[in-house]
């Protein structure tokens, strides 16, 4: 589908569904709604608010027929005006793209920019929400079924007749594009089957996608470099780890040096700590936190942000078999630190140990990770929020605001040191776990081990990143979780 601004009246531009929009209680629409009221005979205002009494509350669509014209107006209520932000810019749009798509007959489309007249809302964000919402709204994963879903709405023009909007809008559009298709990637990615994704493939996407100069390290070579926490993990698989480092130079002189690190476990069984059926179920889902930093390259290859930014994903499959890793195995990760292995299904903290330990050696500002780390902090957060910590509070909360534009929710949780007390080893420096009380926060505490003195933050996704129900965006599944906000924070 097209995504585009033109600088014309809504009025000008032939299309099958007219799309405008009405605040909560408004009775005499003005701006572009009203214009559109207008030229129709005052439709909108006699008949939908005062006939059919369609209130503008969030959410609801009025279709309404226009039978001589053979076309349709869809008025979307937006609420109540000083709630109204971009994110509920982007799910409305993502509602409405499902119902006008449902329709075999609407191929064009054209619609306000929502959020840039009365609202005064940046026009370039308006239109980047817009497009966001169009983009990833219509996601579906459909691969595997026989019958596709079709795409009816070849094109979505956003109208805009002021020079200065019409401007921005287009810059938003752009931007819309980008984000949402690495979103959407990243959500492709998660919902393959570990049968077909392992960490090869993962690797071969990695250095055919992420649009940057990306090095996939073997076995050997991972070997070489000391990574023997990350290399026990996989040591249960048939299939051979690989260490992805992907890597964004910017033409001028980078204003700072960034590492995102993704968990990459292709397929999460527990290892011989065998996980039970119902919870194994979605793990494929383990390497959301790598899927989100190749998308997120993806990106940043087209964004071009001045900032100098390395991805790395020590990727493999965490699986039960004569060659596995063991409850009891003592393991040098690469800092020289010693791990004794409680749990084998607290795995991808073993694997970012020496993950992270080879970002803080590229000599970066600050890292961040981002993983689908621990189920106690999908029961204490649920699938609403993501849990975030670190050793930099100042970062943090920085990161929480730029999500938070991003329509992405992170919750904070405490780091105090006595969360790390359940994980004394008697016989290494540190064991990989110690019980199930304060989960997040001691898997935290054990990630902070392993960096010396970077500013690090990180990020839990185990609960946001698959959904067994529809979110506020009608997503369900793998729903992209962390790269609208990396993609923000990184390059605005
Ligand atoms: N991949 C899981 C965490 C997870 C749980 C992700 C639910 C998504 C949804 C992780 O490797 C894991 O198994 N963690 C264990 C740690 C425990 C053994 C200390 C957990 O949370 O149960
Ligand atoms: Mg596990
Ligand atoms: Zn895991």
């Amino acid at each position: 589908m097209k995504v585009k601004v033109e600088k014309k009246s809504i009025l000008d531009i032939e299309a099958d569904a007219i799309v405008v929009n009405l605040f909560e209680g408004v009775k005499n629409p003005a701006g572009v709604t009203g214009i559109v009221d207008k030229a129709y005979k005052k439709i909108i205002s006699d008949y939908v608010i005062k006939q059919e009494k369609f209130e503008g509350k969030y959410g609801e669509i009025y279709v309404l027929p226009l039978v001589k014209e053979n076309k349709k107006i869809y008025v979307l209520g937006l609420g109540k005006s000083d709630e109204f932000d971009f994110v509920k810019i982007r799910n409305l749009n993502a509602k409405l793209i499902k119902q006008l798509n449902s329709k075999k007959n609407i191929k064009k489309v054209v619609s306000i920019l929502h959020g840039a007249g009365i609202a005064g809302l940046c026009p370039e964000n308006c239109a980047q929400m817009i497009t966001e919402g169009i983009i990833s709204g219509l996601y579906c994963f459909d691969k595997y079924k026989s019958e596709k879903k079709e795409i009816n709405v070849k094109e979505f023009v956003i109208a805009e007749i002021d020079d200065d909007k019409f401007k921005k809008a287009k810059k938003g559009v752009e931007k819309g594009l980008i984000v949402a298709k690495s979103v959407n990637g990243a959500r492709d990615l998660i919902n393959e089957s570990a049968q077909y994704l392992y960490p090869e493939t993962l690797a071969d996407y990695a250095v055919k996608n992420s649009g940057v100069k990306t090095t996939v390290y073997n076995k050997n070579q991972i070997k070489k470099m000391g990574m023997n926490a990350f290399l026990a993990v996989g040591q249960g698989s048939v299939h051979e780890p690989k260490l992805i480092h992907m890597e964004y130079i910017p033409e001028k002189k980078a204003k700072k040096k960034i590492a995102i690190v993704g968990k990459g476990i292709t397929f999460d069984s527990g290892g011989l700590d065998l996980k039970p059926p119902a919870s194994m179920l979605t793990m494929k889902d383990d390497m959301s936190g790598a899927a989100a930093v190749i998308e997120t390259m993806k990106a940043i290859s087209q964004l071009k942000p001045n900032v100098e930014v390395h991805a790395i994903v020590a990727t493999c499959e965490n699986m039960p078999s004569g060659s596995s890793y063991k409850p009891g195995d003592v393991i040098v990760a690469k800092t020289g630190r010693t791990i004794e292995i409680d749990n084998t299904d607290a795995e991808g903290r073993v694997t970012l140990a020496d993950a992270l330990a080879y970002a803080e050696e590229l000599g970066v500002d600050e890292i961040i990770d981002i993983a689908t780390l621990t189920g106690a902090c999908m029961v204490a957060l649920g699938t609403v929020a993501s849990g975030i910590m670190g050793n930099d509070d100042g970062k943090i909360k920085e990161f929480i605001s730029i999500a938070k534009q991003a329509g992405e929710k992170f919750w904070q949780l405490p780091m105090d040191e006595e969360y790390g007390n359940s994980l004394k080893s008697d016989i290494a420096d540190t064991k990989n776990t110690g019980g199930r009380m304060g989960g997040a926060s001691a898997a935290g505490i054990f990630l902070s081990k392993f960096i010396a003195k970077t500013p690090w933050i990180h990020i839990d996704i185990a609960g946001t990143a698959y959904l067994d129900k529809a979110n506020a965006e009608g997503i369900k599944n793998a729903s992209g979780v962390g790269v609208r906000s990396l993609i923000k924070y990184i390059a605005g």
